[in-house]
Parts: structure tokens; C-alpha cells; sequence
């Protein structure tokens, strides 16, 4: 990779303190505590984590070692400790509070449910059984693919309940998507549901995943179905079962079994600037201790709390703060299965209204939409409810940042801005509400034991206000532990990009970002070919692929485009074979072809069909002309490399 010159243009210097009366009562009370507490984990790192490890989870058997960093990249945490990660979520809390809400879920048509923890263990240990009984043994692999309904973090947790390793793909995937996912990650059970409610209408999943497995390429023999809409579907014999059917069978007595602390856990499949996604591996206690505490801290959980993240549990987010942190904490946690629509602008703030929501996690891009659909749909709910605020998934700009806190927030609740990856499996960078004080934009400064710095290519950190590598200078228990199946591509992704410094390795997140004179981070985005469309990461390469595919495109460059809500959109370069010729008729049938190789969310902005691609005289397509041209801007910088000048002017048309 070459060396970006990385500049940054956003100056913003606003702060905001938390109250004294949020501060008097948070779990790190003032920026001295933090700072404390920051400067004892950074001493001695491992240690901070046994110490917590020990206090804040349940384990069978104790470790031996907490830190196994003897063959980096790859770590092991609390060697030969055993946990279960459904029995921190569930049995240890039944006793002192068993009727407490676990999950209160709502339905985009009104219904809702309710789960306390008793019945949420009930349903848990039941379906543990149903996949007992279907064959499903420790380390299988178990493809989730599931609208928002309580079932798909039931499948989860029993899943974690018997040591199978859950694969979640997003409901919003296409069967190709989820095929891809299914054979990488040779599943051979997959557990969805007829359909799902979003935008007022039935999202059919159960024929995605009959066309994922049609042609032959997955290892799956089991297809559990959950009943949600209740429209038709065929039901293969032998093949697919009813959940309902399946759980009548059954009893709900499942010890949690005990597994090993880095006995796999989750793969969970992100984008990433080559080739085909990768299968980020988490495990089982690390994971389980780095997303409670971050929970527990940075969204200041009391025993009263009603959090609700927004994510989908096909994303890390959904994973760790919708599912798994919440739980393992105790608290009560929301899940919403439907989106703000035109017949509901005002559905989220319906939902913290009915179920009086305390602490609200969402993306900016969704910020930036609440804005454009006007102030009168929250003015007109009661958010009193409201005591804290979260962003994730993209920088957030400042004046959704503004927005968010005075017409949400009532200038009254902090806002963490929490900034992390599916690969860190939990919040690296962000405010601890009680504690740091906050600036519009910036993530603010990284969770005690977590040694983030803004690096060169060599691993010095970078002076205060230039801009360099976002890295991380010591394991943390919620990291990724490989990539599924090619642990080559795990330490060259991520932990050879930056040299070893003295024989550390860095960890190489993919972020551009500065620290201020004050040390917070502000994170300017990608550094590599990965585009954040509405808070979740593409990568160019696979949509490149999915129009490559299409009998009409030679050749095909994808870019981003700075966009006012989506933070980012698609914007491809299209050369077309011979035979072809361009048409809006053929752009409307590419768009449509990346829906179907990957789903809407990769759907290209726009399309544009060209002669040629700007290229070096190696072969390379320089992508950074073409984001400029994409964005309208001149095309400035170095073009010496470029093969063929002309091919410029052209695309410059
Ligand atoms: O570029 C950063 C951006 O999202 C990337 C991680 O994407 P993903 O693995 O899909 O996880 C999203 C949810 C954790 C990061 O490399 N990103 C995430 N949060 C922030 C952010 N950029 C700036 N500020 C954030 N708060």
C-alpha cells in the first residue's frame, strides 16, 4: 500500500461536559477518574482485564494464563478458563432477577413482546435442544439469517449455549450473499423465517435461503423456519422444519455447556478491500468480557435502564449491544424489527415513547434522515425517557451532531460517539459519558486498556493535528482472533501493514485519523478501497465483481461519493463488451444485478459507462482520479503514472 498524504480539514472546537447530576450518579463519575483508571490498564494491560474478568463474568474454571501473546497476531485470553457465554447472559441472573424484562421486542405492526429472563432462558435452553436433536454438535458452524423478531437472539444464545458457532448474514442480503457466506463458512444448518416486516411490507427470507442452497454448493441438510409472517412457503421434506413443530418436541432443560475460553464463538462476515469477504472469528471469553464491559461503562447501565441499539443483529453491532453486552449485564434491551417509514416517519421515537427508552444507540446516517424528515415527528413524542445517547458506524458530522443533541437530547443527555469495528468486536474509541467531556465529531479518547494511537508506516505515533494510521499497540480481549479458514490473510490485513515496532505488532485498523492537542481522535475514514455506505463497510471489489458478472460489463471500477445522508455512494465506472452499447435501459439492469449478487444496500448511486479506465502502466485503475471525477472535484495531484492521458479528458467528458 502507498503512503496517502493524509490531511485534515475539519476543525471543530465546541465541548460539551456531562451535568454534574449525569456525573454524580455514572459508574466513572469525573476526566480524573478516567484518567486513573486509563492510566492503570495502560501500565499493565492484562492485568486490568483478569482483575475484571474475575469479578464481572462466571466461570466454571479458572484460567491459567490471561494472556497468551506467545504467537502474535494470534492471541489466546484466559487460557484453559471455562465460561459459556448464554450462561452469563441468562442462568446467573435468574435467581436475583428473573421477572426483570430481557427483551422487549416491538414489531413494525404494533405487536410486541415482552421476554423476562426466566422465559427468555426457557426459550433459549428449548431451542439449545432443537438443535441437539438436529444433529448440531460443538464447533458446527449454524447460518442465522432472520428478520428482527426475539427468535433470531434465541437462535444465537443457544447456539453459544451448546458451543455451535453462529454465522449471522443480514436479513438484507440476497441469496448469492448468503450463499457465499453458507460455503466459506461450510454450514450445514440454517435457521431463518418466513419473512419479516420492514417499510409495511413482507420481506420474504425463507426463498433466499432455498436459492442459496439450490445449486448445490453449501454442505446444508437443515433449514429451521420460524413463523413471522405466515405467508406461504415450500417446505422441502426432510430438508426444512418448523421452528414450532420442532421446539413442541423438545424440553426446555439444557445445561450451558462448559466451553473453552477460546473455543469459537461467532464468524461474522465483513467486507474488506480484496477478494471475497472475510469470516471475522470471535471467541468465547474475551468476547464475552470485552462486550460487557463496554456495555456496562461507556452506555452507563443502572439497574432501571431500557438501552435500545437500532442495529440489525446481522452486524457486530447487533451482536454486541443488542444481544450479548446488554444481556450479560442484565439489563433490559429493545429490539425493533421495523425502520421509520413514509406511513411512520416518527416510528423510533413511538418506540421510545411506548417503551420509555432511557438509552438510545443508533448510526448517523439514520441521524441525518430524522433530520430531513422534520423536527414535528420527535417534538410530538414524549422522550423524557431519554438519559444517554450513542452514534456508531461512520464519523458523525457536527450538525447532525448538534441536531441529535438538542432536538433529541434536549441538551440534556450525553453522546457517545463510539468508534470500532466488527473486527474489535466491541467499543474502542469513545466518551465514557459520566467522565470525558465531548467535541461534535470526535470519538473522544480510547476505553481504559485499549492502546490506540494515530501511527506512521513505521509505528510512531504522529504529532498532535496531522494525520496518520489508526492502530491499536496491545491485544484487547474483544479482538478478532483470525480470519475463517485463512489466518494469512488475518496477519496480512491487519497486522503487517505497519512494521513491528521492537518485535510488537501494531494493530492496523484501515482508519485515517488525527488526535488533537487535547489527545482525541478524530477518525476521517477509510484508508483503503472500502466504502461506507449508510454505516456499513463495502468493499469495491465485490460490487466491482457482482457488475463484472453481468455478460454486458468488460470492466468495471467502483468508487465512493461524499452523499448528504448515506455518508458515502456507489459510483461505478462501467466499460461495456463489444456487443453492448450504453443505455439508461442497461444501467437500470446493472443496478439491479448488484441487488441481486449482494443485496440493496450495495445498489450503485449512479453508473457511468466509459471508453476506458484510467489506469498506470502496470494495469492498476487509479481509483483516486476517479473519486474525484465522481465527486466533481479536479482532478489534482500526481497524473505522471498514468498510462493514457487522453482517457482522462474523456471520462472528464
Ligand atoms: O471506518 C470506521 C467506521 O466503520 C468501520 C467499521 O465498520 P464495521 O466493521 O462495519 O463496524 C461498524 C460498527 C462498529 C471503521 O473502520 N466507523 C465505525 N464507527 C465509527 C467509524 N468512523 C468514525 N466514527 C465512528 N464512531
Amino acid at each position: 500500500m502507498s503512503q496517502p498524504t493524509i490531511e485534515s480539514i475539519l476543525q471543530e472546537n465546541r465541548t460539551f461536559a456531562p451535568s454534574a447530576e449525569f456525573s454524580a450518579q455514572a459508574a466513572v463519575k469525573s476526566f480524573d477518574e478516567y484518567k486513573a483508571l486509563y492510566d492503570r490498564a495502560a501500565a499493565d494491560p492484562v492485568a486490568f482485564w483478569e482483575a475484571l474478568a474475575k469479578t464481572e463474568l462466571h466461570w466454571f474454571k479458572p484460567w491459567t494464563q490471561a494472556l497468551d501473546w506467545s504467537n502474535p497476531p494470534f492471541a489466546k485470553w484466559f487460557v484453559n478458563g471455562k465460561t459459556n457465554l448464554s450462561y452469563n447472559c441468562l442462568d446467573r441472573h435468574l435467581e436475583s432477577q428473573g421477572d426483570k424484562p430481557a427483551i422487549i421486542w416491538e414489531g413494525e405492526p404494533g405487536d410486541s413482546v415482552t421476554l423476562t429472563y426466566r422465559e427468555l432462558h426457557q426459550q433459549v435452553c428449548q431451542f439449545a435442544n432443537v438443535l441437539k436433536k438436529m444433529g448440531v454438535q460443538k464447533g458446527d458452524r449454524v447460518g442465522i439469517y432472520m428478520p428482527m423478531i426475539p427468535e433470531a437472539a434465541v437462535a444465537m444464545l443457544a447456539c453459544a449455549r451448546i458451543g455451535a458457532v453462529h454465522g449471522v448474514v443480514f436479513g438484507g442480503f440476497s441469496a448469492e450473499a448468503l450463499r457465499d457466506r453458507l460455503v466459506d463458512a461450510a454450514a450445514k444448518v440454517v435457521i431463518t423465517a418466513d419473512g419479516g416486516w420492514r417499510k409495511d411490507a413482507i420481506v420474504p427470507l425463507k426463498p433466499a435461503v432455498d436459492a442459496a442452497i439450490a445449486n448445490g454448493q453449501t454442505q446444508v441438510t437443515t433449514v429451521i423456519v420460524a413463523k413471522r409472517t405466515a405467508q406461504e412457503v415450500t417446505m422441502v421434506e426432510g430438508r426444512d422444519h418448523w421452528w414450532h413443530d420442532l421446539a413442541a418436541t423438545v424440553n426446555s432443560d439444557c445445561p450451558a455447556a462448559e466451553l473453552d475460553a477460546e473455543d469459537n464463538l461467532f464468524v461474522l462476515y465483513t467486507s474488506g478491500s480484496t477478494g471475497k469477504p472475510k469470516g471475522v472469528v470471535h471467541t468465547t471469553g474475551g468476547y464475552n468480557l470485552y462486550a460487557h464491559m463496554t456495555c456496562k461503562w461507556i452506555f452507563d447501565l443502572q439497574a432501571n435502564d431500557v438501552f435500545w441499539c437500532t442495529a440489525d443483529v446481522g452486524w457486530i453491532t447487533g451482536h454486541s449491544y443488542v444481544v450479548y453486552g446488554p444481556l450479560s449485564n442484565g439489563a433490559t434491551s429493545v429490539m425493533y424489527e421495523g425502520a421509520p417509514r413514509p406511513s411512520n416517519p416518527g416510528a423510533f421515537w413511538d418506540v421510545i415513547d411506548k417503551h420509555k427508552v432511557s438509552i438510545f444507540y443508533t448510526a448517523p446516517t439514520a441521524i441525518r434522515a430524522f433530520i430531513k424528515m422534520g423536527d414535528d415527528h420527535p417534538k410530538s413524542r414524549d422522550l423524557s425517557s431519554l438519559r444517554l445517547l450513542g452514534t456508531v458506524g461512520e464519523p458523525i458530522n457536527p450538525e447532525a451532531w448538534m441536531w441529535y443533541h438538542t432536538v433529541i437530547g434536549k441538551e440534556r443527555c450525553p453522546i457517545v460517539d463510539t468508534w470500532w469495528q466488527t473486527e474489535t468486536g466491541g467499543i474502542m474509541i469513545t466518551p465514557l459519558p459520566g467522565a470525558i467531556p465531548t467535541k461534535p465529531g470526535s470519538a473522544t479518547l480510547p476505553f481504559p486498556g485499549i492502546l490506540a494511537d494515530v501511527v506512521d508506516m513505521d509505528g510512531n505515533s504522529v504529532p498532535a493535528n496531522e494525520g496518520g494510521y489508526l492502530a491499536v499497540r496491545h491485544p484487547w480481549p474483544g479482538m478478532m482472533r483470525t480470519v475463517y479458514g485463512d489466518d494469512d490473510r488475518f496477519r496480512k490485513t491487519y497486522w503487517e501493514h505497519i512494521a513491528p515496532v521492537d518485535g510488537k505488532y501494531l494493530y492496523f485498523a484501515g482508519d485515517g485519523a488525527r488526535r488533537d492537542e487535547d489527545g482525541y481522535f478524530w477518525v476521517m475514514g477509510r484508508v483503503d478501497d472500502v466504502i461506507n455506505v449508510a454505516g456499513h463497510r463495502l468493499g469495491t471489489m465485490e460490487i466491482e465483481s457482482a457488475l463484472v458478472s453481468h455478460p454486458a460489463v468488460a470492466e468495471a471500477a467502483v468508487v465512493g461519493k461524499p452523499d448528504d445522508l448515506k455518508g458515502e455512494e456507489i459510483v461505478a465506472f462501467v466499460t461495456l463488451e463489444g456487443t453492448y452499447t450504453a443505455s439508461d435501459e442497461l444501467m437500470k439492469e446493472l443496478k439491479k444485478h448488484v441487488v441481486g449478487e449482494i443485496g440493496a444496500i450495495a445498489r450503485p448511486g449512479e453508473i457511468r459507462f466509459a471508453d476506458a479506465l484510467p489506469k498506470t502502466r502496470s494495469g492498476k485503475i487509479m481509483r483516486r482520479l476517479l473519486r474525484a471525477l465522481a465527486a466533481g472535484q479536479e482532478v489534482s495531484g500526481d497524473t505522471s503514472t498514468l498510462e493514457d492521458m487522453s482517457v482522462l479528458e474523456k471520462l472528464r467528458g
